[in-house]
């Protein structure tokens, strides 16, 4: 099935192209720009010393040969590890046929940093945007905000023109965070991540400031005129994680403005812009 007519929705590599290569490796987010992602999606936490790192869980247990919390752990302990060969254990690589080896470490899957992936961003050679999600950022009473736009500031992202598109969108389960970033950067767009759909936000207002609905796929199957109630009252809708052809035509019908998933590659197949 293809979508040609229909409009434009974004395709967000979640974690990077995180079926084929180990989330929130550079190789993950090389992947998801070859494959033309139009966006990248990445997950960041503080080291013990202060760097914005890209990592999902806590610790680093499940995605490294490492153990502990990325909070208790600084940045030169995190590059000693290796973030790729996971992949393989996990058997969901395995299970295919040919595919490259992720083990031992290298440059292309050691800890990644959010600042070498705004350089990979600047020295993409086309238009790729960037949504960071701020994980457990309530712990840090706003260092992890600040950090970040400061990180912003510095690649001249922080503050986009209002009447343009920003490259750059800051997601959070967190509606403390958003609020930090938007005193902090007012033109910076803001995505309120959801997993289910709160009584304070039924009727599809979202939290003061916030543009931009992030709703998890189980609330677009569930409750689609839901979805329809966020559009209607001019919010975009940024669905996670969108793998499977069946919800990507959902997201179509409903009028969706982007979709996250681990699979950009099938997904613009689907999509019909290989
Ligand atoms: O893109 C939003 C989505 O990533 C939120 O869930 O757990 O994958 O960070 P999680
Ligand atoms: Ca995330």
């Amino acid at each position: 099935m293809t979508h040609a007519r229909q409009k434009r929705i974004q395709v967000v590599a979640h974690r990077g192209a995180s079926q084929d290569a180990p989330e929130h490796t550079l190789a993950a987010y090389k992947k998801a720009i070859e494959d033309g992602a139009d966006a990248l999606e990445c997950d960041v936490r503080l080291t013990a010393d202060g760097h914005l790192v890209c990592v999902h869980d806590r610790r680093v247990n499940r995605t490294s040969n490492g153990r502990g919390a990325v909070s208790a752990l600084e940045l030169a302990d995190l590059a000693a590890l290796d973030f790729g060969s996971w992949k393989d254990l996990s058997g969901s690589w395995k299970d295919q046929e040919e595919g490259p080896d992720w083990a031992g470490a290298s440059a292309e899957t050691s800890v990644l940093t959010l600042e070498r992936l705004l350089e990979l961003v600047a020295d993409a050679g086309r238009r790729v945007e960037l949504a960071i999600e701020t994980k457990h950022p309530t712990r840090w009473a706003g260092q992890v905000e600040e950090r970040l736009l400061m990180l912003l500031k510095r690649f001249g992202l922080e503050a986009p023109p209002p009447d343009e598109p920003s490259q750059v969108r800051v997601m959070s389960f967190s509606a403390r965070s958003l609020l930090r970033v938007q005193e902090a950067s007012p033109t910076l767009p803001t995505v309120y991540l959801m997993q289910f759909v709160s009584p304070r936000h039924r009727e599809g207002r979202l939290p003061e400031g916030v543009r931009i609905a992030g709703p998890g796929i189980r609330i677009v199957r569930n409750h689609p005129a839901y979805i329809e109630k966020l559009t209607r009252a001019g919010h975009q809708v940024h669905v996670w994680t969108v793998n499977d052809p069946e919800d990507v035509d959902l997201c179509v019908r409903l009028g969706v403005d982007a979709i996250i998933t681990n699979r950009p590659a099938a997904v613009l197949r689907h999509l019909g812009r290989d």
